[in-house]
């Protein structure tokens, strides 16, 4: 069996991150899609909203399962007999980042392999950071967050 995590903060799950998720439950027969719970931070979505965000997005995928993880994420992974690691690249701005954290997994884990997908181009520009931004102003969301959630998000990060 195939299986992949795809980790993240998701805080909250946009566009981009749908898309992936979408692109990667094809690729394999089980997709993990991991909420990071880091108690150092302090989130705009708590990890249980986070959660059911994604959950209720991903209800109509049969191979992909919402849950959370802490410490280091190449533990998590092979805990849960995954093979691979699923990260999205939008631009070049991303690659540095995603570079050195994929060389360390490597390193710490090296039988596991990360796959970098790219969601498509509409939304490279697509960040959590801006949504949480232009929705706390009050802004427009349609482009950035999925229809099902876009109501709830814009409520929350408006209060
Ligand atoms: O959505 P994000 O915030 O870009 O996701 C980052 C995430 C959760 C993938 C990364 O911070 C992570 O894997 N954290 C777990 C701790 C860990 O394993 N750190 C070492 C990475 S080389």
């Amino acid at each position: 069996m195939r299986s992949a995590i795809y980790p993240g903060s998701f805080d909250p799950v946009t566009l981009g991150h749908w898309d992936l998720i979408q692109r990667a439950a094809k690729l394999v027969d089980r997709l993990v899609v991991a909420v990071l719970h880091n108690p150092a931070k302090t989130p705009a979505f708590t990890v249980d909203e986070r959660v059911a965000m994604l959950k209720e997005l991903t209800a109509p995928l049969p191979n992909v399962e919402i849950t959370t993880f802490h410490g280091l994420l190449v533990d998590f992974a092979k805990a849960q007999n995954a093979q691979f690691i699923v990260r999205g690249v939008r631009a070049f701005s991303d690659f540095e980042y995603e570079f050195q954290m994929a060389l360390m997994n490597r390193k710490l884990a090296p039988e596991l392999e990360t796959v970098f997908l790219m969601p498509k181009e509409k939304y490279s520009a697509v960040s959590s950071r801006l949504v949480r931004e232009i929705g706390t102003m009050g802004g427009n969301l349609s482009e950035l967050v999925p229809e099902a959630l876009r109501e709830r998000v814009a409520r929350r990060l408006a209060k």
